[in-house]
């Protein structure tokens, strides 16, 4: 199959495409990423960004002058202890943090399974015991880890018969609910929550809200300090491009760390962290939110991804999510393909979801022919707009061949 040409029946043609990135500010950022086959329309970038070069630089040093070299010392000597909180430093400015409130360790997982406990905690902490079980509410259509999560917890801390903790799905109705967990992207359509509006609202309704920023880290233009966030969480795998399995991040606003307890004590956790003999005293600030040795390599790829989406900066990085889908909405909309996401700005950007009853088979067969694309069942095919890599002609070309594979 070959790309179209302005004879064929789409209205916005490849030359469109190739106008758009002809003039698109962020076109020359993708020579910053290993690309070995510039054909390859990879449209999954929400799910696994691409490879930064400086990732591939940095990891050949750490392991070459570093874990080669100077061994044990570089936990002192190349200042691995902090890098889980250099790394926060380095996010900041991505998701409107301040230095010192993010941590980046484990996995998004790991991350929300502490700070829905330490919500909780936080809860009872601020409205002594509410006399009925704690309530944790979530969409019944959020992610499935934050589910699972939620469930987990909840029946880790009701032993027996006795509920202690509860999950309410659902968000309409907050009367009596206590801990909500949110993602500010859904997964499925990109629709991107209004997050100074619901904090307020679980805020006023007397409940913390967990945000979940997996979708949204390194595509939206978050503000968590002037929503009034107080805990987030979220992985730099996706659009931070920080390497398969790269640690998540936890962000405890400033003026709540130091009434935070979370579950896992470990000892990077710990103050004065080599001192044995000491009972369990967590350190100040959001590296109470650590546990264990830090994955080093880890750190150092997700630190080049984040970086380099800090360099040029959350705002462009924003905008040009925001042409890429506005655009990947208009061709799909000629083509008459099933979409799911709306325009921006009601969208992240990050992805726009088509829909197809044969979505699997359609992946399959897009890979044939050098798209590539995500799906999540029943039948839906994410196409991932990852700002720093995409160009305007992978979009088109990914749905007209899904367009003619359709007809
Ligand atoms: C909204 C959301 N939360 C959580 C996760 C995954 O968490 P983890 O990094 O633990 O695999 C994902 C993964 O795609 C996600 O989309």
């Amino acid at each position: 199959m070959t790309d179209r040409t302005d004879d064929d029946v789409a209205m916005i043609t490849r030359a469109d495409a190739e106008a758009c990135d002809a003039t698109d500010p962020l076109a020359h950022w993708r020579d910053e990423f290993v690309i070995p086959d510039d054909h390859l329309a990879y449209l999954d970038g929400n799910s696994l960004g691409r490879t930064p070069k400086r990732a591939v630089d940095a990891l050949r040093h750490v392991v070459e002058q570093q874990w080669a070299g100077d061994l044990i010392a570089s936990w002192w000597e190349h200042g691995w202890l902090d890098l889980p909180l250099r790394a926060g430093d380095t996010l900041a400015p991505l998701i409107g943090a301040l230095p010192g409130e993010i941590a980046v360790h484990d996995s998004t997982t790991v991350c929300l399974f502490q700070l829905v406990n330490v919500a909780i905690d936080l809860h009872r902490t601020r409205d002594g015991d509410v006399g009925r079980p704690i309530v944790v509410a979530v969409e019944a259509t959020e992610f499935p880890t934050d589910r699972y999560v939620i469930d987990g917890i909840s029946v880790l801390r009701s032993p027996g018969d006795v509920p202690v903790v509860v999950v309410r799905h659902g968000l309409d109705d907050l009367q009596g609910v206590d801990v909500v967990v949110r993602s500010l992207v859904d997964y499925r359509t990109a629709r991107l929550a209004a997050i100074v509006e619901e904090t307020r609202r679980a805020n006023d309704a007397g409940a913390i809200t967990v945000w979940d920023l997996s979708h949204a880290a390194g595509v939206v233009a978050v503000d968590l300090e002037g929503a009034g966030v107080e805990l987030a969480a979220g992985c730099t795998y996706k659009f931070l491009n920080g390497g398969p399995g790269a640690p998540a991040f936890t962000y405890v606003r400033r003026s709540v760390q130091d009434d935070v307890v979370q579950p896992i004590w470990g000892w990077f956790a710990q103050r004065d962290q080599f001192a044995m003999d000491r009972a369990f005293d967590p350190r100040d600030g959001v590296g109470r939110m650590l546990n264990g040795t830090p994955g080093i390599l880890g750190l150092t790829a997700a630190v080049a991804g984040i970086s380099l989406a800090a360099d040029v900066g959350i705002d462009a990085i924003a905008g040009k999510a925001a042409r890429l889908s506005d655009f990947a909405l208009d061709v799909a909309g000629e083509l008459g393909l099933t979409c799911s996401t709306l325009r921006t700005p009601a969208s992240s950007g990050g992805h726009v979801s088509i829909h197809h009853d044969d979505a699997t088979e359609l992946q399959r067969r897009l890979a044939s022919e050098r798209v590539i694309v995500d799906k999540r069942d029943p039948d839906v095919l994410r196409f991932g707009l990852s700002p720093l890599t995409t160009r305007f002609v992978d979009v088109h070309r990914g749905l007209t061949t899904l367009a003619d594979l359709i007809a």
